[in-house]
C-alpha cells in the first residue's frame, strides 16, 4: 500500500438545501438541513484512503462533540489519527454550505484547523520523509503549507499541492511542489493573465487545472492534454475536487502513468458527485472496479 500523509482540515459541514438564496435583510425557508463530515484534507484523506492508501492525518480538532465525531469517522475511514492533536483553545473547523441547483457556496470557519504549526511539522518531519506522498490544501495556515512544499522539495518528498480555497502564495514556492491542482478560478487568481494553455505549458507534468465537468487539462511535455471528466448526472458537486485529488494521490504513488492517474481521478470524482455530501459518495476501490469505465491496466498498490 503507498503510504500517504493528508495535512489539512477536519471540518463539519452544516449543509442547507434551498430553491432560493435571500437577499441581505431578507428570511427565507430552504428545504432541508443535514450536517455531514468535510474539510478538505479529511476529504482527501478518505477519498485515498478508501481506494486504497494507507493514510495518516495531520491536522487538528477541538475539545468538543464536533471533535469526537470527526476523529471517529476518520478512524472508521481506515485513517491513522494519532497526529491530529486536540486543542482545547478553538472550536472545531466548520463549514456552512448552501446548495442550490446541484451547486454549492461555502463558509469555512477554520477554529482548530488554525492551530497546526510549523513546529509540528518540523517533528514530524521523519514521518513525511517515510512517505510515498504528501497532500496539502490551503485550509492550514499558510506558513506550514509554505514550510512542507519547500520541505518537500529539499528533500525529495512528493508533494501534491491543492491551493484551494484560493489565496496568494509566495512567488516561485507553486513549482517547488511536485504536482498542483487549481481548479479553473484559483488558476486565474494564481496566473493573473496567464491563459490555461499558457500555465499548463510552463509546467508540464505538474500543473493539472481541474475543469468540472469538461475534465482536467495538463501538458505532458509535447503536448497539451485534456482528460475528460465521466458524463453523469450530479447530485451534490461538494468534495469532487477532494475526491480527485485523494484518488489522483494514491493511483500517481501507486506509480499509475500521469494520464491514468488523471483518469482514474476523474472516475472517482463521477461517482462521488452522484450522492449527497462530500464524503457520502467516495467511492471504495470495489466500488469503482464495478465501473464500466476502469479500466483493466489500472493497478493500485
Ligand atoms: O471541498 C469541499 C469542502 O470544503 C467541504 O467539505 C467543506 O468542508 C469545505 O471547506
Amino acid at each position: 500500500m503507498s503510504k500517504i500523509i493528508v495535512i489539512g482540515s477536519i471540518s463539519t459541514d452544516f449543509v442547507v438545501t434551498t430553491d432560493i438564496r435571500p437577499e441581505i435583510g431578507e428570511t427565507i425557508t430552504g428545504n432541508d438541513f443535514k450536517t455531514t463530515f468535510g474539510g478538505k484534507g479529511a476529504n482527501q484523506a478518505i477519498a485515498a484512503s478508501r481506494l486504497g492508501g494507507e493514510v495518516q492525518m495531520i491536522g487538528a480538532v477541538g475539545a468538543d462533540v464536533f471533535g469526537d465525531q470527526l476523529l471517529q469517522n476518520l478512524s472508521e475511514n481506515n485513517i491513522d489519527v494519532y497526529n491530529v492533536e486536540r486543542v482545547t483553545h478553538l472550536p472545531s473547523g466548520s463549514a456552512h454550505i448552501t446548495l442550490m441547483n446541484n451547486d454549492n457556496a461555502i463558509i469555512y470557519i477554520p477554529g482548530a484547523n488554525d492551530a497546526v504549526t510549523v513546529e509540528k511539522m518540523t517533528a514530524l518531519a521523519p514521518i513525511l520523509e517515510a512517505s510515498d506522498l504528501v497532500i496539502i490544501q490551503n485550509e492550514t495556515p499558510q506558513e506550514v503549507v509554505e514550510k512542507v512544499i519547500r520541505f518537500g522539495n529539499e528533500n525529495k518528498i512528493k508533494v501534491l499541492y491543492n491551493p484551494a480555497p484560493a489565496r496568494i502564495i509566495e512567488k516561485g514556492l507553486m513549482e517547488q511542489a511536485t504536482y498542483f491542482t487549481p481548479n479553473e478560478s484559483e488558476f486565474h487568481l494564481l496566473f493573473p493573465g496567464l491563459t490555461a494553455s499558457q500555465g499548463v505549458e510552463r509546467y508540464p507534468n505538474k500543473l493539472f487545472i481541474t475543469l468540472g465537468s469538461k475534465g482536467v487539462l495538463y501538458h505532458n511535455g509535447n503536448k497539451e492534454v485534456l482528460v475528460p471528466s465521466y458524463k453523469v448526472q450530479p447530485l451534490d458537486t461538494t468534495g469532487a475536487g477532494d475526491t480527485f485529488n485523494g484518488a489522483f494521490a494514491v493511483a500517481i504513488a501507486s506509480g499509475m502513468p500521469i494520464e491514468e492517474s488523471v483518469r482514474f481521478g476523474n472516475l472517482a470524482a463521477s461517482l462521488s458527485i452522484q450522492k449527497f455530501g462530500a464524503q457520502g459518495g467516495m467511492p471504495t476501490l470495489e466500488e469503482m472496479k464495478r465501473s464500466p469505465f476502469y479500466e483493466k491496466t489500472w493497478h493500485i498498490k
